[in-house]
């Protein structure tokens, strides 16, 4: 889960490469490096944040226009300058950056030591730099031959960038399910493993497919495929705006992508309500496909897996069909057992994970029908998937996601009013009543942002030195504290833990002592007593109580703060009580004086397993 970045041009390529990296460290950021080919390549890498590398050269003046670069994410040797990229091959024929997992490394370096080679590093990569070299020298059939002899022979992930020092001017790449992108304009030629990297320079975009490798000349770039020959690829253009990969003012891109979600919910709703209706024909899912759905499952990880849970309550009680939500990571080797008449739903930001599109291809190889819900426009998943229903949240930076879980649950309602409706399980009065309250929801959670951020603050300033934290609900309240819990653990490593409300008197209320902090979110009006008995509990054993309820309903009795929300259809309050619960999680971390968008040892987008 790193970042890669390269440039070849007719401008300085250090600059680029430094501020392509400075856009991608949310992908890693645990050391750095960048090569630079003037006449010779010259080699800097740096322990730690990007600003260490920048230390580092702030006064060397590489006139190189044509360089590659690298921030990582630990997966082989830990983080050091000497495993830091990019790695060389033994007599420096090969520099290369690689951002992914070569799994049978170490049977490679046997090979390597049958043939002399010597490794410096505990890296994959630095193998994989010395394969390239060994098959350019075996075959001597130029670059393009010795990367296609390599891909044929590693299993793994990766997306590399190489340059060969008998090929000046030319950076060389290619890939299999980690994430790249290559970008061209009148200064040259552009990669990188996300958008956000070269959005500064052009919106003009290839996208590079598994298994393909290109040439990156300073005017031009020459794609093959895993046969060496040529391949034709359309220059496509990205939506998205520069400001949206820039902090805007704001301190945190947490924070600052908070405060987006009004908009980019509106965003999402407008591209899914057409007319007063719920339109998914921008899926290419057919009304008949939509009524032939017999079983759902929703396949995701982490806060993708979150929306997943909330979408199970809506989708089995507005469509009546059975619907169940499976961490990938599990689904992927626990052979299920598929309906073919089923739906497999992939939900993921990134559209990257690794362990989703394994899902998703498992589902495939089963012959299930699959819909990506997914952020990042022409990202493997959404490629790779039958249909996909993009969420409009535009370049999420901060780790910790935000506005693309609050489009990922539009999505997912969208999904069921209208599977409801075609399958005559909900009434056009319930069908317009649903959209009339979706519409709402963007104001508000506007209206949220604006009357309850400084009482969150004032909460959460409460906690920075807490160290365990339990969220608790009912139903979709349930639902949503999982995502409150890890909102909190994520950036501020604070322990937490979201629980069934009914479930904590079965063992861990036990954990539950003076000044304990619990969170509840009682929204549910069926069972709002239920929830609000299973907080007396824990208030009767000296938790301290934090309620996001409804406006309008008194839980002063139990609750030692109250966080309010606007009243809505019972489904949609999730969209709504997910706001606090991210401030939350935001304050207590800022008040803990942590980096809220790259916390340790985390990465925005896992392309590995
Ligand atoms: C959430 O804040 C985390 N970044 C993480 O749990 C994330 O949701 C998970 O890795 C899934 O990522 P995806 O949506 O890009 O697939």
């Amino acid at each position: 889960m790193c970042g890669i970045v390269g440039y070849n041009g007719s401008k300085k390529a250090v600059d680029i490469l430094l501020d392509g990296l400075s856009k991608l460290e949310y992908r890693g950021y645990d050391s750095a490096g960048i090569a630079i080919r003037d006449n010779d390549i010259e080699v800097f890498k740096a322990k730690g944040k990007l600003s260490n590398l920048k230390e580092k050269i702030e006064n060397k003046d590489l006139k190189g226009t044509c360089g590659i670069g690298h921030t990582r994410w630990a997966t082989h040797g830990e983080p050091s300058e000497v495993n830091a990229h990019p790695h060389v091959s033994n007599d420096g024929n090969v520099t290369l950056v690689h951002n992914g997992i070569i799994e049978n490394y170490q049977e490679l370096i046997l090979k390597l030591e049958r043939h002399d080679y010597k490794l410096y590093s505990e890296t994959d990569t630095e193998v994989l730099a010395n394969i390239i070299d060994y098959y350019y020298k075996k075959y001597k059939m130029g670059p393009i031959d010795a990367i296609n002899r390599t891909m044929v022979r590693v299993r793994g992930s990766y997306a590399i960038a190489v340059m060969f020092k008998e090929y000046p001017d030319e950076i060389w790449v290619a890939r299999k399910d980690s994430p790249m992108i290559i970008g061209k304009n009148e200064d040259g030629t552009y990669l990188a493993s996300d958008v956000p990297a070269i959005l500064k320079y052009t919106k003009n975009v290839y996208y590079i497919d598994n298994l393909e490798a290109a040439c990156l000349k300073k005017d031009k770039v020459i794609f093959y495929d895993l046969n060496g020959d040529e391949i034709q690829k359309e220059l496509k253009e990205i939506k998205w705006d520069v400001s949206a990969a820039e902090k805007e003012g704001y301190e945190h891109f947490m924070i600052k992508e908070i405060n987006e979600q009004p908009d980019v919910v509106k965003k999402t709703i407008n591209s899914l309500v057409i007319d007063n209706k719920i339109d998914l024909s921008k899926t290419g899912l057919t009304v008949e496909e939509i009524k032939s759905f017999k079983q759902i499952y929703i396949v995701a990880c982490g806060s993708a897996y979150h929306v997943g849970v909330c979408a199970q309550y809506i989708l089995e009680d507005l469509t009546r069909v059975p619907v169940r939500v499976e961490i990938a990571s599990e689904f992927r080797y626990r052979k299920p057992i598929l309906d073919k008449k089923g739906l497999v739903i992939v939900i993921s930001q990134s559209g990257e994970t690794a362990d989703s599109l394994a899902a998703l291809r498992e589902a495939k190889n089963q012959g299930v029908k699959t819909l990506g819900i997914i952020n990042v426009v022409g990202s493997s998943i959404a490629r790779e998937a039958d249909h996909v229903l993009y969420t409009l949240a535009g370049p999420e930076i901060a780790v910790a996601t935000t506005k693309a879980f609050s489009t990922q649950l539009i999505a997912c309602y969208a999904l069921a009013i209208e599977m409801g409706h075609v399958k005559r399980k909900i009434n056009n009065k319930l069908y317009n009543n649903l959209i009339n309250d979706l519409v709402k929801l963007p104001e508000q959670i506007e209206y949220i942002l604006k009357n309850n951020t400084k009482n969150v603050q004032k909460i959460s300033s409460k906690f920075s030195s807490i160290k365990d934290a339990f969220y608790i609900g009912r139903g979709l309240d349930y639902a949503i504290s999982l995502e409150g819990s890890l909102k909190l653990k994520e950036v501020s490593y604070i322990h937490s833990e979201a629980y069934a409300a009914g479930e904590l008197k079965h063992g861990t209320i036990s954990l539950i002592e003076d000044g304990t902090l619990v969170i509840g979110i009682a929204t549910q009006e069926e069972i709002f007593e239920k929830t609000i008995s299973n907080l007396v509990e824990v208030k009767s054993r000296g938790a301290y109580v934090v309620v996001v309820a409804p406006e309008g309903v008194d839980v002063s009795k139990v609750a030692n703060n109250t966080i309010n929300v606007p009243i809505t259809n019972k489904y949609f309050y999730p969209s709504l009580t997910v706001v606090p619960l991210q401030l939350i999680g935001y304050y207590i971390t800022i008040s803990k004086g942590l980096d809220v968008d790259k916390p340790r040892n985390l990465a925005k987008s896992v392309t590995v397993e």
